[in-house]
């Protein structure tokens, strides 16, 4: 009994000292919290950026898809681009990119953990245009855009050299429970099927290699705003209109939301509200 106890103490001792020592080390870096990371910009809340290969970006997001999934590979293909790209000229930089926690993108599989909400190639991607983008209204454009992009585009459309020819599918949606439910229909699969996971490796590059066009031309392309306004996307009407009345800011603002409409209200329409 003496001896547990003495061996007790110790420990505790032991704990006590390792706990002063990391009590110490926490005050330090209180301290030292002005060091920013290497990544970061001066004076902004963006980490660096440099102009990516868009189909170099695709590729990567197809290979990687099964490291981690949808959200996981397009957050990682686009990070690890932008930190391979900075290697000579800013080789803290990129190392802090290339050692990315990207494990923590991992819970968007599958429209956040198979709950079939956002589609996580989506919200990968938003997560990497909120890190280079720190101008508030240049990040929520290309956000908008990325989600009408999203609901509109017919996916998938990467192919892999040498791979087979998939069906296509518009969503109309940014849920993966809709986008995945409403291809496996069409290609008439099961979604646990290996051509549906296919499927959303190709999505997923698809819209990796979208993000990376986005971000070359907001952050680095010196194009005009005018003429940048010119390339997006118009979202169609009706939706826009319900848009305008129903999200908030709105004449009514009662809802929170973007996306289409119709696709759960298919009979409402603008000016008839039965
Ligand atoms: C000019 C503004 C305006 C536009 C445009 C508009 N709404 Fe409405 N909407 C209203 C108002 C006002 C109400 C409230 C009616 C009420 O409370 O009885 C309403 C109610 C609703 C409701 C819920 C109540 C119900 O009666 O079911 C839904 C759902 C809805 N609108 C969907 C839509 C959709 C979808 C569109 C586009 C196709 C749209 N709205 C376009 C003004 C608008
Ligand atoms: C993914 C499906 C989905 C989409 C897309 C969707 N809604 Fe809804 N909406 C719902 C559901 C579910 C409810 C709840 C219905 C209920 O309570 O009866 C609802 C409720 C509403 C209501 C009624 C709120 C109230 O007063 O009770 C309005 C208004 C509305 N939606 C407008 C819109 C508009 C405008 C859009 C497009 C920007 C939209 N919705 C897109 C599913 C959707």
């Amino acid at each position: 009994m003496d001896k547990l106890n003495r061996r007790d103490a110790l420990r505790l001792v032991g704990v006590a000292a390792g706990s002063m020592f990391a009590y110490g080390a926490a005050r330090e870096a209180s301290a030292a919290d002005a060091v920013a990371s290497p990544a970061m910009v001066e004076g902004a809340e963006a980490w660096k950026y440099a102009v990516v290969d868009p189909d170099k970006v695709a590729r990567d997001a197809y290979e990687q898809y099964h490291a981690g999934r949808c959200m996981h590979t397009t957050f990682m293909a686009i990070v690890r681009n932008v930190g391979e790209k900075l290697a000579d000229a800013d080789p803290l930089a990129s190392a802090a990119m290339l050692n990315f926690p990207f494990h923590m993108m991992k819970y968007g599989d599958s429209g956040a953990n198979g709950w079939g909400s956002l589609c996580g190639s989506l919200n990968g991607a938003m997560a990497a245009v909120a890190l280079f983008c720190g101008d508030s209204a240049t990040r929520k454009t290309i956000l908008d855009e990325l989600g009408n992009y999203y609901e509109r585009t017919m996916f998938p459309i990467f192919k892999p050299e040498g791979g087979e020819e998939l069906p296509q599918s518009i969503s109309n949606s940014v849920l993966c429970h809709v986008s995945s439910g409403k291809w496996a229909s069409i290609a008439k699969v099961r979604t646990d099927a290996p051509e549906r996971t296919e499927r959303c490796s190709r999505l997923s590059a698809d819209v990796a290699k979208k993000t990376a066009e986005l971000l070359n031309l907001y952050l680095t392309s010196g194009v005009a705003d005018e003429a940048k306004a010119a390339l997006l996307s118009k979202r169609p009407e009706p939706a826009a209109s319900c848009i305008k009345c129903h999200n908030k800011g709105g004449e009514t603002s009662d809802v929170i939301g973007k996306m289409t409409c119709n696709e759960c209200h298919p009979e409402k329409t603008v000016d008839h509200h039965n």
